[in-house]
């Protein structure tokens, strides 16, 4: 991981409340230093928090952002749903795509693709996430996978500038496994290939995510490949998130 522009993704996926936010004041007050000043430290919480949560952190370094949307980008008859324009409308600047709990629950690689396409059009920065799964890992597919979810998701795509890849294997989420740091350089230098190879010259930052915690923090921070990590579990808890950050940056 290098020093600048290093970024620290909370994932609250479907939990937290109001006295979480509150909770994590602390974080977002100590980030604030000036020995923080190149991160970038983003809380995406569940839709019915985004608002509340960006008026608490509007004054700070800290962005907020949205865990998923419609694939429409105008509005429409689409109970229940959120598109881009309204999660822009509460003040959050980023937003997840294409996590594998989404993929799982049967978004397909076209879906998140339309997605892509129009948080972008709402000037959205998209955290783009890829990764195997551990049947596919055990068949020796990973590469295969990684090229697929990468060309198929940013088919098309212009402003790569607003793109963030998040590598997740599925098989290191929130079960406490993460792959080998010669294994995960190895998948991140392929991603990195992949996408000159779709001419996306830009340098995007790529991200891990997976079973992030403050004990393998700062192992995983060695791989220099790595912009930043995306946190789930440990994201909820301040001092674990917080330590993560300081384990990663000392
Ligand atoms: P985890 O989740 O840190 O709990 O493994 C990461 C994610 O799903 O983004």
């Amino acid at each position: 991981m290098t020093n600048n522009n290093t970024y620290f993704v909370a994932n609250w996926k479907m939990y937290g409340n109001i006295a979480d936010i509150n909770r994590s004041m602390s974080v977002i007050r100590l980030v604030n230093q000036k020995k923080y000043k190149k991160k970038k430290i983003i809380y995406c919480p569940p839709y019915t928090l985004l608002k509340h949560f960006y008026s608490k952190v509007k004054n700070t370094k800290v962005s907020i952002g949205a865990q998923n949307c419609h694939s429409n980008s105008e509005f429409g008859p689409f109970t229940g749903f959120i598109n881009a324009k309204l999660i822009k409308s509460t003040g959050a600047k980023y937003i997840i795509l294409g996590h594998s709990e989404n993929r799982d629950a049967g978004e397909t690689d076209l879906t998140i693709n339309k997605k892509i396409v129009s948080a972008l059009k709402e000037n959205l920065k998209v955290i783009f996430c890829i990764g195997e799964k551990l049947s596919e890992k055990k068949k020796k597919q990973t590469q295969k996978i990684i090229m697929k979810q990468l060309t198929n998701g940013l088919r098309g795509i212009k402003n790569i500038k607003n793109i963030i890849v998040a590598y997740e294997p599925v098989w290191s989420i929130g079960s406490g496994v993460v792959p080998q740091n010669s294994e995960l350089s190895k998948n991140i230098k392929y991603i990195k290939k992949i996408l000159f190879k779709l001419k996306i010259r830009k340098n995007i930052k790529i991200l891990y995510g997976g079973s992030v915690n403050p004990k393998n923090a700062k192992e995983l921070a060695q791989i220099k490949e790595i912009n930043g990590f995306l946190i789930g579990g440990s994201s909820l808890n301040p001092k674990k998130f917080i330590d993560i950050i300081n384990k990663s940056i000392n």
